[in-house]
């Protein structure tokens, strides 16, 4: 099977990091082009500083990190230092990186990659706020059909919001964005938190990383032992959900996954539910089908495959 190209674009944030791991594991099956950070969980500056980390406690300083948007297109950006800490990757102490930042802008890099790869050869995978990928589509729409997919982590239906009762978090912080990627007709995959949240990191979960005897593996059980706490408080569940890497366990096991082929809209206009992923999971309307909206998957297989590839780095 030939590889996929990728390109991740992220706000990390420990579940960011764990997908950019994961993602970094699976050269067999994944080629990184780039990973592109976008403000969310915490600001620009944090968010190309902990990619940069996390491709270099992979091992992979080789991979190019670039800095894209630092707020959403029409508002004012919305931070989550409440779960992912003041830096974004709470939970170690990490070292400053050492790999250099590209100084092409992110959404530059996403335009060129587009026009320089042959048509329907790379994949977008955004696990943060839209902005990067919406930038680059209002920059050069010509590159929209030349997408081969996107597979995003962002929104939520039976499972409602997290950062508000009716919006998650990635779509809410710039939901304009997320409204251009849904309507570009690009063939999209959506892990909204209706399936995230089925992918809970319990203390076996993450003791199995601690146990794996290497710092990426120790890292690994810092960053979800630090995450789990808030959502724990929040959810009562017994582990954190594991957002992103589901975009990337997609990509290598699309088998591990369920859901449905229907139009998603983006709620831009009430500020009571903006942000909301309108998703007619029972095609109750005519809407165009424009998303595969996920909504089950094989938690065992997910974690099994987590692990088996977190270990190899
Ligand atoms: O709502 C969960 C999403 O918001 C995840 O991508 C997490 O990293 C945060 O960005
Ligand atoms: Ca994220």
């Amino acid at each position: 099977m030939a590889r996929r190209k990728i390109i991740i674009d992220t706000d990390p944030g420990q579940d960011d990091a764990v997908a950019i791991l994961l993602a970094l594991a699976s050269p067999e099956e994944l080629e990184v082009l780039g990973v592109t950070a976008v403000a969310g969980n915490v600001p620009l500056p944090l968010t190309q500083r902990n990619a940069r980390i996390v491709c270099e406690l992979a091992g992979h300083a080789d991979i190019p990190v670039f800095a894209g948007s630092d707020r959403p297109l029409s508002r004012p950006l919305v931070t989550a230092e409440h779960v992912h800490g003041t830096t974004g990757l709470d939970g170690p102490s990490l070292p400053d990186p050492q790999m250099p930042l590209q100084k092409v802008h992110a959404v530059d890099f996403i335009v060129d990659t587009l026009r320089n790869e042959p048509a329907g050869t790379v994949t977008l995978v955004p696990i943060g706020p839209l902005t990067n990928i919406a930038r680059a589509f209002q920059d050069a729409a010509d590159i929209m059909p030349r997408v081969q997919e996107i597979v995003l982590m962002g929104g939520a239906y039976f499972e409602v919001g997290n950062i508000t009762p009716a919006a998650e978090f990635n779509i809410y912080v710039d939901p304009e964005a997320a409204g251009i990627v849904f309507k570009s007709d690009v063939p999209l995959t959506v892990m909204p938190l209706d399936v995230t949240h089925k992918a809970l990191i319990t203390a076996e979960r993450v003791e199995a990383f601690r146990q794996m005897g290497t710092r990426t593996g120790r890292m690994v059980a810092a960053w979800t032992d630090f995450f789990e706490r808030f959502d724990k408080e929040k959810y009562g569940s017994e582990g954190a959900p594991l957002h992103d890497p589901c975009t990337i366990a997609y990509l290598l096991e699309p088998e591990l996954f369920s859901g449905r082929h229907i139009n998603v809209e983006i709620e831009t206009e009430s500020e009571l539910t903006r942000g909301m992923t309108v998703a007619d999971w029972w095609r109750v309307t005519d809407r165009p089908v424009n998303a595969t909206f996920m909504g089950d998957l094989d938690a065992k297989g997910y974690f099994d495959l987590l692990s088996e590839r977190i270990a190899r780095l």
